[in-house]
This record gives structure tokens, C-alpha cells and sequence, in this order.
């Protein structure tokens, strides 16, 4: 059976590299406090920063954190989390620094480092934890983006394996622990229906949209380096196209999807700058960090090819951005339309074939959507949408899945080096060369020159929030 539970030594400490930063004052910290709730998490969080701040400071900004997340509704599990807070402050450049972090570690022989930090720090970090002996029987857990392009990412990798032992390394995509993502591989492969249209016989095409209707929101410097083919596209929307793309795992665990999936991403076709549409939101240089002049895109939309026996001349579409007109991630699956048009109404003729789309975000759906008639003498109908799934209650949040899994040992979740690799080398030849970037208006679905790319197969279809009544 595919799990994830397998029994490994658990960490025996948590040492957050970044904890003055943004990602975990909005995710890691609310993710700790449901991991105390939930009795998961009761060894020492090590908070690291440059910032010279006081414990008091990282506990009151650990609360705020928790409070601006939801409702603190159990101040128990808030005081627990906070007595198991400590602070060490300094220049990762520093060797000075990993000695107190040693000292605040204490006891603790096992710990979980996270790298929350800017990619271009990874390599310091790791090496310094090397040099202190902090490495042994440690974990490290890495944020994506992993590397810049495919050299620094194997620059990267040959790094953190010198100094880590190879199962130790958690390369975190927190897509991967999304409940909406997981169920991708759950009904590709628990159910039998899906497998023999599953392939460029009946499949047209794929359509992938991630979609923010908020800006950088204070994150400019980082989105200069990375922009949104790397923020966003190789990995998470990548992760996407594999499990959707990916062949049936070859023995029952986990390591078989990760081989299966890395596969997916060798036989993708290396992007060309005509497969590439890149847009910039009107305002997005005048946002602190950003350059007067900037051509970093902060909307992208590209085609491309999985060069596989199933997926042969197969378009899949992604496109991503921010200060978009709504907030959603959702994929969308058309089916070719059928051999003869019998009636007048029939696809392609109006509107879409059928379809099967996936909603990842802000809720969960599974929905499959079919032509039936409408009652009268005329065989005329309109598509609907069977829902397979909607809303799951009581879904971990990803960051509190994936944190869990690594101080557990458990890598099912995690990606792999050889994944992210093959990833970059796809998008590899279109991160210098591409496209200038097309202003769009904020609010907009992005610049029009993106309809162009997809024209051929129906347009893109703009997520919708509310369930349409059928
Ligand atoms: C992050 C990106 O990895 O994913 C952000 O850095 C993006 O730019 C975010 O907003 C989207 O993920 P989620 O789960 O918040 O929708």
C-alpha cells in the first residue's frame, strides 16, 4: 500500500533558520501551534536570525503570527509553544553563530533544521551547520526555490549531500501537502474509469491556472531574484503535470511515484521563448525592493510538451500570477469532443467538451462535467458539472503536514533531487532568454498576448468561485 507512515527516529529539535521573516510569521508559527495542539510538537524550537531581537520579541512575534492566522483558541498550547521557544541571533557568515545555536540546542542530537531563508543563503547555512557538527544524525529541511537554474541546483544538491546524509534531506514543496494535491494521485490510481481516457487519444488538452489577486505584498527583493516562472511554475504547477502526467508507480510506495514523477519531468520538452508569455502588473516597480526598470514577470503563462508515448502532442498550459483578478488554483482536463457531431449543440461547435477539473484552491473539488439534454422535443442540452468531491473538512494545512513529516523522517511528501533537477533543465533555456515582459492591469487576467498562446484549444477558463447552479 502507498503510505506515509513509516516508524524513524523522530527530531528531537526544531532550529528555524529565518524566524524573523515572512514566511514564518504567516506559516510556520501557526503550524507549530496546531502541531502543540494536536500533541505532536513538545522539543525545543530554536528560532536563528540576523535581527537582534529578545526572546520576548520572537514570542510576542510567534503570537501575533498564530493570532492574524485565526483565532488562539487554546492559550494552554499557546504557552506551551512559547516555553519551548529560544533565540539565537547572528550573521550566518559567522562560525560564532552556530556555536550558540550548539549551546541553545542543548541535549538535543537530532535536530530539524528548516531553511527558511533566501535561496542565495542555502549553501552558507549548510555548510556552517557542517563545519559546527550540527549535521550528524540532523535533518535539513529546504524551501524552494531550490537553486536559481539547473547548475546552481546541482551545485546545491553536491553541497547539502556533502554534509548530509541523503535521506536527511527534505526539499519542501508545500503543494505536496496540500490535501487537494494528494487526492491527484489517490483517484488517478483508485479508480479505473480514469486509465483508458487518461492519454492523447482523449485528452485535448490541460490547463493549469494558479491565480493571486494580491501583489508582492512586501516581498520585492525576493520576487526580483526570482520572478514567477521560478516562485511558482517550476515547482508547484510542475508538481502538478506530474502527478496528472505521471505513469502508474511501479511497486507500492512511495519511492515509485518519485521515480515515476522525475520521469514526467525528463521527458518534458525544454521550453522555447515562443512557448512563453511573461507579464508584469502596472505598479509592480514602484513596490519597495523592485527595480524603476524591472522586466522580472510576475505573471507568466507557457505551453509545453511531455514528449512521452501518453502524452504525445499533447498541449499543457500553465499559467500563474499575481494582482490577478481572483485567488485560485485549479486545473482543468478537456477531453476531445466526440467523433461526429450528431447534434448541433455537440462540442466543439458550443462551448467546451467535457471536462474534468480539479480545484485545488481556495476550496477542494473534483468535478466532472458532462452534456445532457434539456426536456422538449429538440436534442439540444447543456453541459453540467458532477461533483465528485467538494469542501474536505478538517484538512491539515500543508506546512503543518510537511514539518510533521520530516522531523518524523518521513520524505514521502518531500521532492527529489533528481525531480528538481530535470525540472530546471525544462525551464533552463527560457530564464534569460525570453520575452520581455507586457504590462497588465491589476485586477486583469493578465496580459492579453497570454489568450494568444492558448487559442487553439478553447481559451483559457477563468477559475470560478462560486458553484455554478445546475
Ligand atoms: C509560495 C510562493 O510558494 O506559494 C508565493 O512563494 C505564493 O508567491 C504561494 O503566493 C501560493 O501558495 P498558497 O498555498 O499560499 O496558495
Amino acid at each position: 500500500m502507498i503510505s506515509t507512515q513509516e516508524s524513524r527516529k523522530q527530531s528531537d529539535a526544531l532550529v528555524l533558520f529565518g524566524v524573523t521573516g515572512d514566511l514564518a510569521h504567516k506559516k510556520i508559527f501557526p503550524a507549530l501551534y496546531a502541531m502543540v495542539k494536536q500533541g505532536t510538537l513538545n522539543v525545543p524550537v530554536v528560532g536563528v536570525a540576523s535581527s537582534k531581537w529578545s526572546l520576548a520579541q520572537l514570542r510576542q512575534r510567534t503570537e501575533d503570527g498564530i493570532r492574524e492566522s485565526g483565532a488562539i483558541d487554546d492559550r494552554s498550547a499557546l504557552q506551551r509553544l512559547l516555553s519551548l521557544l529560544r533565540y539565537v541571533s547572528g550573521d550566518y557568515n559567522d562560525p560564532g553563530t552556530f556555536q550558540a545555536l550548539k549551546q541553545a540546542l542543548g541535549d538535543a542530537r537530532r535536530p530539524a533544521h528548516y531553511l527558511a531563508i533566501p535561496p542565495a543563503l542555502f549553501a552558507t547555512v549548510i555548510k556552517g551547520l557542517g563545519a559546527a557538527g550540527l549535521a550528524d544524525q540532523a535533518r535539513v529541511i529546504v524551501e524552494k526555490p531550490f537553486g536559481r537554474d539547473l547548475a546552481s541546483a546541482r551545485e546545491l544538491s553536491a553541497i547539502a549531500r556533502s554534509v548530509f546524509a541523503q535521506d536527511s534531506i527534505f526539499l519542501i514543496d508545500h503543494y505536496l501537502g496540500k490535501e487537494a494535491i494528494m487526492n491527484i494521485l489517490y483517484f488517478r490510481f483508485a479508480n479505473s474509469f480514469l486509465e483508458p481516457i487518461w492519454n492523447r487519444n482523449y485528452v485535448a488538452s490541460v490547463q493549469i491556472t494558479l491565480c493571486e489577486n494580491f501583489g508582492v505584498k512586501g516581498r520585492g527583493a525576493f520576487y526580483e531574484s526570482a520572478g514567477c516562472l521560478r516562485d511558482v511554475i517550476q515547482n508547484h504547477l510542475f508538481q502538478i503535470v506530474a502527478l496528472l502526467a505521471m505513469e502508474p508507480p511501479a511497486y507500492q510506495g512511495f519511492g515509485a511515484v518519485q521515480c515515476e514523477k522525475a520521469k514526467v519531468f525528463q521527458a518534458m520538452r525544454p521550453l522555447q521563448p515562443n512557448d512563453l508569455v511573461r507579464g508584469q502588473y502596472a505598479g509592480y516597480r514602484s513596490e519597495p525592493g523592485v527595480a524603476k526598470d524591472s522586466d522580472v514577470e510576475t505573471f507568466c503563462a507557457l505551453r509545453l510538451f511531455i514528449d512521452s508515448w501518453r502524452w504525445q502532442g499533447v498541449p499543457w498550459y500553465l499559467r500563474a500570477g499575481k494582482n490577478l483578478a481572483e485567488t485560485a488554483a485549479e486545473v482543468l482536463v478537456e477531453l476531445k469532443p466526440p467523433p461526429q457531431r450528431l447534434f448541433d449543440d455537440s462540442a466543439p461547435a458550443v462551448g467546451r467538451a467535457n471536462y474534468l477539473r480539479f480545484r485545488i484552491s481556495p476550496d477542494s473539488a473534483v468535478a466532472l462535467a458532462a452534456r445532457v439534454k434539456i426536456p422538449g422535443k429538440q436534442f439540444v442540452g447543456d453541459q453540467r458539472e458532477l461533483y465528485l468531491l467538494e469542501e474536505q473538512i478538517g484538512e491539515e494545512t500543508p506546512y503543518r503536514r510537511l514539518l510533521g513529516d520530516a522531523m518524523a523522517g518521513d520524505g514521502a511528501l518531500f521532492t527529489r533531487e533528481d525531480a528538481v533537477e530535470a525540472a530546471w533543465a525544462v525551464v533552463d533555456p527560457v530564464l534569460k532568454t525570453h520575452p520581455r515582459v507586457h504590462t497588465y492591469e491589476p485586477g486583469s487576467w493578465g496580459p492579453k498576448q497570454a489568450e494568444a498562446l492558448i487559442a487553439a484549444d478553447g481559451g483559457w477558463q477563468n477559475p470560478i468561485l462560486t458553484r455554478a447552479a445546475n
